[in-house]
């Protein structure tokens, strides 16, 4: 597309004041949408494909053939990020650029197009100007912004779709795990693996949700709020969650994470938190870290705390670890974890001193 223009459709009947309030009131997480969306779409051609056709558009059902690849061979990307509303009214976006990026990573293992990271950047200014009263400005709550990118075309063959929509869609939200902030339950995997290596576990496709979401079942049927996948290749090391990184606080002043190894996801929220780690004279570590290790840790006293993060989960402490018949409860501090988001999200909300310059405004 050699000009980012985008129509506007406007919603012949958006949502009243009174219904996107009540919304507002209480918003969970990924259950009400607002009345736009953005497309655009992708078609090949022998200069190796265009983007075009850019729109925001009534929020609603996606006409898709019954042979659309995506449907029968799972070529789908997504990305997940956030709008803040700060004090003045203002809104804002935490690292764009660095969801864009990994949009491209991801695309590129699942032989998705490219798509350029201004067209990114204005879909997402797009949508949330069409938008903009749908922004939550209360504690912890954001507007999340979903853009996904798949295979609309309809063709049985198995290659990669010569026809792709990319869309953006947004979503008030709370807290990812509903309620006020408290610490969760997290339970171990031990028959279902997340990705292997040289999969697509790195990158951010539905396929690796769709796989995790029996073992997500089984932890759900023990009680449990997450599913901790392992690496038995490598002696169970520690890789996700269902949708979020994991954190290990040491009472020494280490703050330890599983190291990218191609089978988890480079969360921006990961990658930030390693940031603001070494900001607050942390030592920070990107290594291999076992459940056994971690289970040693918690009953030695050496790991003081454990925490979840992610977009959606922002940064929630684990407050215990369920290994089959094995509890492990975790330390209970939650000191390290709580500074780490506070100041994560001071700078989202404008709160604190965005020292590193990762905020947009929109
Ligand atoms: C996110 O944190 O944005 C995610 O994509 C995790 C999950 C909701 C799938």
């Amino acid at each position: 597309m050699s000009e980012t223009t985008f129509r506007r459709i406007e919603h012949p009947s958006p949502r009243t004041d009174a219904e996107r309030e009540q919304i507002l009131a209480a918003p969970g997480f990924g259950q009400d949408f607002t009345d736009h969306m953005v497309s655009i779409d992708w078609t090949n051609d022998e200069q190796g494909g265009s983007w075009h056709d850019a729109r925001v558009e009534p929020y609603g059902p996606i006409q898709l053939s019954p042979a659309a690849a995506v449907l029968h061979y799972a070529q789908e990307i997504f990305e997940g990020l956030k709008a803040y509303r700060h004090a003045d009214g203002s809104i804002w976006t935490f690292r764009p650029e660095a969801n864009a990026a990994r949009l491209n990573r991801s695309a590129a293992r699942l032989a998705l197009p490219q798509l350029p990271e201004e067209l990114f950047l204005e879909s997402i200014r797009e949508l949330v100007s069409a938008d903009a009263a749908w922004v939550p400005g209360g504690d912890g709550e954001a507007l999340y912004l979903r853009p996904f990118m798949y295979a609309s075309e309809a063709f049985l063959g198995v290659r990669s779709a010569n026809e792709v929509a990319y869309k953006v869609i947004a979503s008030p939200a709370g807290n990812y795990f509903g309620g006020e902030l408290k610490p969760v339950t997290i339970w171990v995997s031990r028959d279902y693996a997340r990705a292997a290596a040289g999969g697509t576990g790195a990158a951010k496709c539905g396929g690796n949700y769709a796989g995790s979401l029996v073992a997500q079942q089984e932890a759900a049927a023990h009680g449990a709020n997450q599913v901790l996948f392992l690496d038995p290749t490598h002696e169970n090391s520690v890789e996700e969650l269902g949708g979020m990184n994991v954190f290990f606080v040491f009472a020494d002043g280490r703050l330890v994470t599983p190291e990218l190894t191609g089978t988890i996801l480079e969360g921006v929220t990961r990658s930030s938190i390693l940031q603001l780690g070494r900001d607050m004279g942390l030592q920070v570590e990107e290594r291999r870290i076992t459940v056994d290790e971690w289970a040693a840790g918690v009953a030695s006293g050496e790991i003081t705390e454990v925490f979840a993060c992610g977009t959606a989960a922002v940064v929630t402490p684990i407050g215990r670890l369920l290994d089959g018949d094995e509890v492990i409860e975790s330390p209970g501090g939650t000191d390290v974890t709580l500074k780490i988001r506070e100041t994560l999200l001071g700078i989202q909300t404008g709160t604190a001193d965005d020292i590193h310059g990762w905020m947009h405004r929109l």
